[in-house]
Protein backbone atom coordinates (compact mmCIF):
# COMPACT_ATOMS: atom_id res chain seq x y z
CA UNK A 1 0.00 0.00 0.00
CA UNK A 2 1.71 3.43 -0.91
CA UNK A 3 2.05 5.48 1.53
CA UNK A 4 -0.58 8.81 1.30
CA UNK A 5 3.23 11.13 1.35
CA UNK A 6 4.10 9.78 -2.29
CA UNK A 7 0.49 9.66 -3.74
CA UNK A 8 -0.02 11.99 -6.60
CA UNK A 9 -2.55 14.53 -4.62
CA UNK A 10 0.45 14.92 -1.83
CA UNK A 11 2.24 15.67 -4.58
CA UNK A 12 -0.05 17.97 -6.12
CA UNK A 13 -0.85 19.34 -2.66
CA UNK A 14 3.51 20.34 -2.26
CA UNK A 15 3.88 21.60 -5.59
CA UNK A 16 1.14 23.83 -5.29
CA UNK A 17 2.48 25.53 -1.88
CA UNK A 18 2.73 29.00 -1.92
CA UNK A 19 5.66 30.62 -0.77
CA UNK A 20 7.67 33.56 -0.34
CA UNK A 21 10.36 32.19 -2.75
CA UNK A 22 7.64 31.29 -4.73
CA UNK A 23 5.77 34.70 -5.20
CA UNK A 24 6.06 36.27 -8.41
CA UNK A 25 6.86 33.25 -10.21
CA UNK A 26 4.43 33.01 -13.00
CA UNK A 27 3.58 29.85 -15.68
CA UNK A 28 2.84 31.24 -18.99
CA UNK A 29 -0.94 30.06 -19.28
CA UNK A 30 -3.10 32.15 -21.77
CA UNK A 31 -6.34 33.34 -20.51
CA UNK A 32 -10.04 32.16 -21.54
CA UNK A 33 -13.15 34.45 -22.09
CA UNK A 34 -14.82 35.55 -18.80
CA UNK A 35 -18.09 33.56 -19.92
CA UNK A 36 -19.50 30.63 -22.36
CA UNK A 37 -21.83 30.79 -24.66
CA UNK A 38 -24.20 28.78 -27.00
CA UNK A 39 -24.99 31.44 -29.81
CA UNK A 40 -27.16 28.72 -31.69
CA UNK A 41 -28.75 27.27 -29.08
CA UNK A 42 -32.53 27.83 -27.99
CA UNK A 43 -32.86 30.11 -25.13
CA UNK A 44 -35.12 29.85 -22.49
CA UNK A 45 -35.50 33.24 -20.27
CA UNK A 46 -35.36 32.25 -16.54
CA UNK A 47 -38.21 34.53 -14.95
CA UNK A 48 -35.98 37.01 -12.54
CA UNK A 49 -39.27 37.29 -9.97
CA UNK A 50 -38.62 34.45 -7.45
CA UNK A 51 -39.65 35.39 -4.25
CA UNK A 52 -42.25 32.85 -3.13
CA UNK A 53 -39.28 31.22 -0.96
CA UNK A 54 -40.82 33.31 2.36
CA UNK A 55 -38.28 35.39 4.72
CA UNK A 56 -36.58 32.44 5.64
CA UNK A 57 -33.96 32.38 8.76
CA UNK A 58 -29.83 31.93 7.96
CA UNK A 59 -29.33 30.15 11.10
CA UNK A 60 -32.34 27.74 10.80
CA UNK A 61 -31.12 27.01 7.37
CA UNK A 62 -28.11 26.00 8.59
CA UNK A 63 -29.71 24.41 11.38
CA UNK A 64 -31.69 22.50 8.66
CA UNK A 65 -29.57 21.77 5.76
CA UNK A 66 -29.05 17.59 5.30
CA UNK A 67 -28.01 15.78 2.11
CA UNK A 68 -31.61 14.46 1.50
CA UNK A 69 -31.64 11.54 -1.41
CA UNK A 70 -35.48 10.71 -1.25
CA UNK A 71 -37.61 12.27 -4.09
CA UNK A 72 -40.76 12.66 -4.56
CA UNK A 73 -42.85 12.64 -8.62
CA UNK A 74 -43.98 16.22 -7.89
CA UNK A 75 -41.86 18.57 -10.02
CA UNK A 76 -40.43 21.90 -9.19
CA UNK A 77 -41.42 25.05 -10.84
CA UNK A 78 -39.33 27.13 -13.43
CA UNK A 79 -39.59 30.02 -10.72
CA UNK A 80 -37.74 27.69 -8.22
CA UNK A 81 -35.15 26.78 -11.12
CA UNK A 82 -34.59 30.07 -11.83
CA UNK A 83 -34.27 30.96 -7.75
CA UNK A 84 -31.74 27.31 -7.50
CA UNK A 85 -30.10 29.34 -10.50
CA UNK A 86 -29.15 33.09 -9.01
CA UNK A 87 -28.07 31.21 -5.86
CA UNK A 88 -25.81 29.37 -7.41
CA UNK A 89 -23.99 32.12 -10.13
CA UNK A 90 -26.44 34.69 -9.96
CA UNK A 91 -24.66 38.38 -10.80
CA UNK A 92 -25.19 40.78 -8.30
CA UNK A 93 -22.88 43.34 -8.94
CA UNK A 94 -20.45 44.97 -11.56
CA UNK A 95 -17.40 46.41 -10.36
CA UNK A 96 -14.99 47.71 -13.05
CA UNK A 97 -14.71 44.88 -15.90
CA UNK A 98 -15.81 42.17 -13.27
CA UNK A 99 -19.66 41.16 -12.80
CA UNK A 100 -19.54 40.01 -9.48
CA UNK A 101 -21.87 37.08 -7.92
CA UNK A 102 -23.47 35.70 -5.33
CA UNK A 103 -20.56 32.97 -4.64
CA UNK A 104 -16.59 34.17 -3.84
CA UNK A 105 -14.42 33.69 -6.36
CA UNK A 106 -10.56 33.35 -6.51
CA UNK A 107 -9.41 37.07 -8.71
CA UNK A 108 -13.13 37.17 -9.39
CA UNK A 109 -12.10 35.05 -12.70
CA UNK A 110 -15.64 32.66 -12.19
CA UNK A 111 -14.28 29.36 -13.41
CA UNK A 112 -17.25 27.65 -12.70
CA UNK A 113 -19.90 26.39 -15.82
CA UNK A 114 -23.31 25.33 -14.76
CA UNK A 115 -24.90 23.25 -16.44
CA UNK A 116 -28.97 21.70 -15.80
CA UNK A 117 -29.92 18.18 -16.69
CA UNK A 118 -33.78 18.72 -16.16
CA UNK A 119 -35.94 15.77 -15.42
CA UNK A 120 -39.31 16.98 -13.69
CA UNK A 121 -39.29 21.59 -14.08
CA UNK A 122 -42.91 22.41 -14.92
CA UNK A 123 -42.54 24.74 -17.62
CA UNK A 124 -39.18 23.29 -18.93
CA UNK A 125 -38.64 19.77 -21.40
CA UNK A 126 -36.57 16.94 -20.33
CA UNK A 127 -33.05 17.58 -21.52
CA UNK A 128 -29.40 19.16 -21.23
CA UNK A 129 -29.35 22.84 -20.32
CA UNK A 130 -26.28 25.19 -19.97
CA UNK A 131 -27.13 28.37 -17.43
CA UNK A 132 -25.83 31.82 -19.24
CA UNK A 133 -24.95 33.75 -16.34
CA UNK A 134 -25.36 37.02 -17.68
CA UNK A 135 -28.56 36.46 -20.16
CA UNK A 136 -29.65 34.98 -16.92
CA UNK A 137 -31.08 32.10 -19.20
CA UNK A 138 -31.29 28.75 -20.55
CA UNK A 139 -29.61 27.45 -23.53
CA UNK A 140 -30.47 24.54 -24.40
CA UNK A 141 -27.94 21.73 -25.81
CA UNK A 142 -30.46 18.31 -26.23
CA UNK A 143 -34.02 17.77 -25.59
CA UNK A 144 -34.84 14.44 -24.00
CA UNK A 145 -34.59 11.89 -20.72
CA UNK A 146 -30.76 12.07 -19.80
CA UNK A 147 -31.72 11.70 -16.10
CA UNK A 148 -30.66 7.90 -15.89
CA UNK A 149 -27.93 8.36 -17.33
CA UNK A 150 -26.42 10.73 -15.36
CA UNK A 151 -27.20 8.61 -12.54
CA UNK A 152 -25.26 6.00 -14.40
CA UNK A 153 -22.86 7.88 -15.14
CA UNK A 154 -22.64 9.01 -10.86
CA UNK A 155 -21.38 5.46 -10.48
CA UNK A 156 -25.08 4.37 -10.35
CA UNK A 157 -26.36 5.97 -7.61
CA UNK A 158 -30.02 5.04 -7.99
CA UNK A 159 -31.25 8.05 -5.99
CA UNK A 160 -30.49 10.17 -8.80
CA UNK A 161 -32.81 9.34 -11.12
CA UNK A 162 -35.63 10.95 -9.24
CA UNK A 163 -34.06 13.96 -8.71
CA UNK A 164 -36.27 17.20 -10.12
CA UNK A 165 -33.18 18.44 -11.65
CA UNK A 166 -29.14 18.24 -11.76
CA UNK A 167 -26.90 20.95 -11.37
CA UNK A 168 -23.70 20.04 -13.25
CA UNK A 169 -20.93 21.86 -12.32
CA UNK A 170 -17.68 22.02 -14.68
CA UNK A 171 -14.26 24.27 -15.15
CA UNK A 172 -12.48 25.97 -17.23
CA UNK A 173 -9.53 25.77 -15.59
CA UNK A 174 -7.72 28.17 -17.75
CA UNK A 175 -9.82 31.29 -16.27
CA UNK A 176 -8.28 30.45 -12.73
CA UNK A 177 -4.86 29.11 -13.70
CA UNK A 178 -3.73 32.30 -16.66
CA UNK A 179 -3.42 34.23 -13.11
CA UNK A 180 -2.98 31.90 -10.21
CA UNK A 181 -0.65 29.08 -12.19
CA UNK A 182 -0.43 25.43 -10.18
CA UNK A 183 -2.23 26.90 -7.25
CA UNK A 184 -5.15 27.57 -9.49
CA UNK A 185 -6.56 24.17 -9.35
CA UNK A 186 -6.70 24.58 -5.29
CA UNK A 187 -8.94 27.21 -6.11
CA UNK A 188 -11.25 25.91 -8.94
CA UNK A 189 -12.32 23.47 -6.62
CA UNK A 190 -12.83 26.30 -3.52
CA UNK A 191 -15.01 28.44 -5.99
CA UNK A 192 -17.00 25.20 -6.61
CA UNK A 193 -17.91 24.72 -2.85
CA UNK A 194 -18.67 28.27 -2.56
CA UNK A 195 -21.54 27.45 -4.88
CA UNK A 196 -22.59 24.32 -4.44
CA UNK A 197 -23.30 25.68 -0.15
CA UNK A 198 -25.14 28.53 -1.68
CA UNK A 199 -27.13 26.05 -3.57
CA UNK A 200 -27.73 23.37 -1.01
CA UNK A 201 -29.03 26.07 1.33
CA UNK A 202 -31.32 27.99 -1.27
CA UNK A 203 -32.59 24.44 -2.23
CA UNK A 204 -33.35 24.33 1.84
CA UNK A 205 -34.90 27.83 1.76
CA UNK A 206 -37.57 26.41 -1.25
CA UNK A 207 -38.15 23.31 1.43
CA UNK A 208 -36.57 21.26 -1.94
CA UNK A 209 -34.54 18.43 -0.82
CA UNK A 210 -31.10 18.18 -2.17
CA UNK A 211 -27.92 15.91 -2.28
CA UNK A 212 -24.01 16.86 -3.55
CA UNK A 213 -22.45 14.45 -5.37
CA UNK A 214 -18.86 14.08 -6.77
CA UNK A 215 -18.44 10.17 -7.45
CA UNK A 216 -18.59 10.23 -10.83
CA UNK A 217 -17.17 8.84 -14.06
CA UNK A 218 -15.28 11.94 -15.42
CA UNK A 219 -14.36 11.36 -19.04
CA UNK A 220 -18.51 9.87 -19.10
CA UNK A 221 -19.85 13.33 -17.85
CA UNK A 222 -17.86 15.14 -19.77
CA UNK A 223 -19.06 13.34 -23.39
CA UNK A 224 -22.67 13.46 -22.02
CA UNK A 225 -21.79 17.60 -22.08
CA UNK A 226 -19.79 17.38 -24.79
CA UNK A 227 -16.85 19.27 -22.96
CA UNK A 228 -13.42 18.13 -24.00
CA UNK A 229 -11.89 17.42 -20.70
CA UNK A 230 -9.06 19.39 -21.20
CA UNK A 231 -9.82 23.13 -21.31
CA UNK A 232 -13.23 22.00 -19.06
CA UNK A 233 -14.31 19.15 -17.40
CA UNK A 234 -17.25 18.35 -15.16
CA UNK A 235 -15.80 18.37 -11.17
CA UNK A 236 -19.15 17.91 -9.10
CA UNK A 237 -23.04 18.01 -9.21
CA UNK A 238 -26.12 18.69 -7.10
CA UNK A 239 -28.97 16.66 -7.38
CA UNK A 240 -32.41 18.58 -6.22
CA UNK A 241 -35.42 17.25 -5.93
CA UNK A 242 -39.13 17.23 -3.81
C1 LIG B 1 -17.37 16.70 -1.91
C2 LIG B 1 -18.60 15.89 -1.54
C3 LIG B 1 -18.93 14.78 -2.28
C4 LIG B 1 -20.09 14.04 -1.99
N1 LIG B 1 -20.44 13.01 -2.80
C5 LIG B 1 -21.56 12.31 -2.52
C6 LIG B 1 -21.96 11.25 -3.37
O1 LIG B 1 -21.32 10.95 -4.38
N2 LIG B 1 -23.10 10.60 -3.05
C7 LIG B 1 -23.86 10.92 -1.96
O2 LIG B 1 -24.88 10.28 -1.74
N3 LIG B 1 -23.50 11.91 -1.13
C8 LIG B 1 -22.38 12.63 -1.38
N4 LIG B 1 -22.01 13.67 -0.56
C9 LIG B 1 -22.83 14.01 0.60
C10 LIG B 1 -22.20 13.54 1.90
O3 LIG B 1 -22.35 12.15 2.03
C11 LIG B 1 -22.85 14.28 3.08
O4 LIG B 1 -22.58 15.67 2.95
C12 LIG B 1 -22.33 13.80 4.43
O5 LIG B 1 -22.74 12.48 4.69
C13 LIG B 1 -22.78 14.69 5.58
O6 LIG B 1 -24.20 14.73 5.62
P1 LIG B 1 -25.04 16.10 5.48
O7 LIG B 1 -24.72 16.69 4.13
O8 LIG B 1 -26.47 15.67 5.56
O9 LIG B 1 -24.63 17.01 6.57
C14 LIG B 1 -20.89 14.41 -0.87
C15 LIG B 1 -20.54 15.55 -0.12
C16 LIG B 1 -19.44 16.29 -0.45
C17 LIG B 1 -19.10 17.54 0.33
Amino acid sequence: MPDMKRSLAYLCLKETKLSRSRLGQRLEIEPAPQFKRYAVAEKIPLPREFSDAGEPNLWELLQSRRSRRTYSQEPISLHQLAALCWAAQGITAKAGEYYLRTAPSAGALYPIETYIAANRVDGLPKGLFHFDVTGFQLECLAKGDFIQQVAEISLGQGFIKKASTIFIFSAIHRRTMAKYGNRGLRYIFMDVGHIAQNLLLAAEALKLKACPVAALFDDEMNDLLDLDGEEETAIYLVAIGT
